[in-house]
């Protein structure tokens, strides 16, 4: 199975990636987390995402196409994908249907996790993350048990540099600009679910939990 989970900054896409991809034997491929390890590793790749990204725009579609396709190819990625933040534009929506179209795949599902811009200041502010695991805990609503530690792995916590009041602005203004038109294109298609992603964490997974069973 193939879903994608499509949502604004701060929605909840990479907290509730983890727990659905380890219930259903999915490969999680989020290409934020991929783009922050080559930015971090100064790959050439890296180094030509960085300045977007550090601004809140988005990274051009070849870029992450092309992260996608080899990603897609890896052999622990054979039982299906949950896909992070991916497509992001019309564009890429395209170009990905017909990556799957050559290997007669097809998109299963797109989660539409829908939050109001009011609160995602407060979720991406309080964010830290722990970088190489792509886990992430809440000041407030989701905290390690340790201040600034994994509870995982004992390392440290950090925060993300586009994870400021001014930058998310940038990053909102891209989402509805160039990704709210994902929705629509997947919904002509009749596969787009909505989630309330304004709930607590574990009734959003409840809900997650309904819509992939169905
Ligand atoms: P990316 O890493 O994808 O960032 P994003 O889309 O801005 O999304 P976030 O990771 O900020 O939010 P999330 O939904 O994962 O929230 P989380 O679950 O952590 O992209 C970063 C950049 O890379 C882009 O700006 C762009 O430059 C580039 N890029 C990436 N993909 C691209 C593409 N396809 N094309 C072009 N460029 C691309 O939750 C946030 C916080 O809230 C956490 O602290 C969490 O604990 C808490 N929380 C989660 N759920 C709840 C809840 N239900 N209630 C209360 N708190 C909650
Ligand atoms: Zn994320």
């Amino acid at each position: 199975t193939l879903h994608t989970h499509v949502g604004p900054p701060g929605s909840g896409k990479g907290t509730q990636s983890p727990i659905i991809k380890d219930e259903y034997c999915l490969c999680h491929l989020a290409t934020g987390d991929m783009l922050r390890a080559a930015v971090a590793a100064k790959t050439p790749l890296g180094v030509k995402a960085k300045e977007a990204m550090d601004k809140g725009e988005l990274v051009s579609d070849d870029l992450v196409v092309g992260i996608i396709d080899e990603a897609m190819k890896k052999p622990s990625c054979q039982k299906g994908f949950i896909l992070d933040g991916f497509p992001r534009t019309v564009v890429q929506a395209q170009k990905l249907d017909e990556m799957l179209k050559k290997q007669g795949a097809k998109i299963d599902k797109v989660l539409n996790f829908a939050v109001d811009d009011a609160i995602l200041e407060e979720r991406i502010t309080g964010r830290w993350i722990h970088p190489s695991s792509g886990r992430s805990y809440h000041t407030k609503f989701a905290p390690p048990k340790t201040p600034g530690v994994d509870d995982v792995t004992g390392e440290p916590l950090i925060q993300r540099k586009d994870d400021t009041a001014p930058v998310l602005k940038s990053r909102l203004e891209a989402f509805h600009k160039q990704t709210e038109p994902v929705i629509g294109y997947y919904s002509q298609k009749g596969i787009v679910a909505n989630l309330q992603a304004e709930k607590p964490p574990q009734e959003v997974t409840s809900e997650l939990h309904k819509v992939l069973s169905s």
